[in-house]
């Protein structure tokens, strides 16, 4: 799905697709650069980030691996009350290993808090954060992201793994929704 599809939903397209794969060449050329010699495991949080994990390991030149968590959020409504259950662990031991969380968008920053101090435990060689969307404006926690795509204002944007109730996860560029859609 494009934003064309769907431009009655949408007030701005923030990013293209072609403009989203751009930086995705960027970010996964300088993990080549950062990781040579030492093969990197992906960790992508299920389901927002299938499709930068999907895009990233792709545009990569080296060997890389994956694995993936499911999470939820404690608390109800929107808004992220910061205590994480996993749904769904790692079939991957990390010990040893250097990691890489890979996101599609910190907001708040109460999930990567949780999972950073979860994984860390874990006695990973190194552990990092790539996120392709990251809302600056929005930060409660202080999470240290070494890769971020692009910064984004604090607006509900769907696409590029971004959802509203289940939907636009598929359209492939990043809009910021209309609010007739959700009001
Ligand atoms: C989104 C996103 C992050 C989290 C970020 O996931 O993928 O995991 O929210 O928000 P935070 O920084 O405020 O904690 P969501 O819970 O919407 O699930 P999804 O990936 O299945 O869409």
């Amino acid at each position: 799905m494009d934003a064309a599809d769907v431009m009655s939903d949408l007030s701005e397209v923030l990013y293209t697709a072609d403009e989203i794969a751009e930086r995705i060449s960027e970010v996964a050329a300088q993990i080549d650069e950062d990781y040579e010699g030492r093969e990197v495991l992906m960790v992508g949080v299920l389901n927002g980030a299938v499709m930068v994990m999907s895009d990233l390991q792709r545009a990569m030149t080296s060997h890389v691996q994956m694995d993936w968590m499911a999470v939820s959020s404690y608390g109800s409504g929107t808004q992220s009350s910061g205590v994480v259950r996993i749904l769904k662990d790692l079939n991957t031991e990390l010990e040893g290993r250097h990691v890489i969380v890979v996101e599609d968008i910190i907001d708040t920053g109460l999930t990567l808090s949780y999972l950073m101090s979860n994984l860390a435990s874990r006695r990973p060689a190194s552990l990092e954060i790539m996120t392709m969307f990251s809302k600056p404006e929005a930060a409660e926690m202080d999470v240290e992201v070494k890769y971020v795509g692009f910064e984004i204002p604090n607006q509900f944007v769907v696409g590029y793994g971004l959802d509203y109730a289940g939907r636009y996860r598929n359209m492939r560029d990043l809009g910021i929704l209309a609010p007739h859609v959700y009001a």
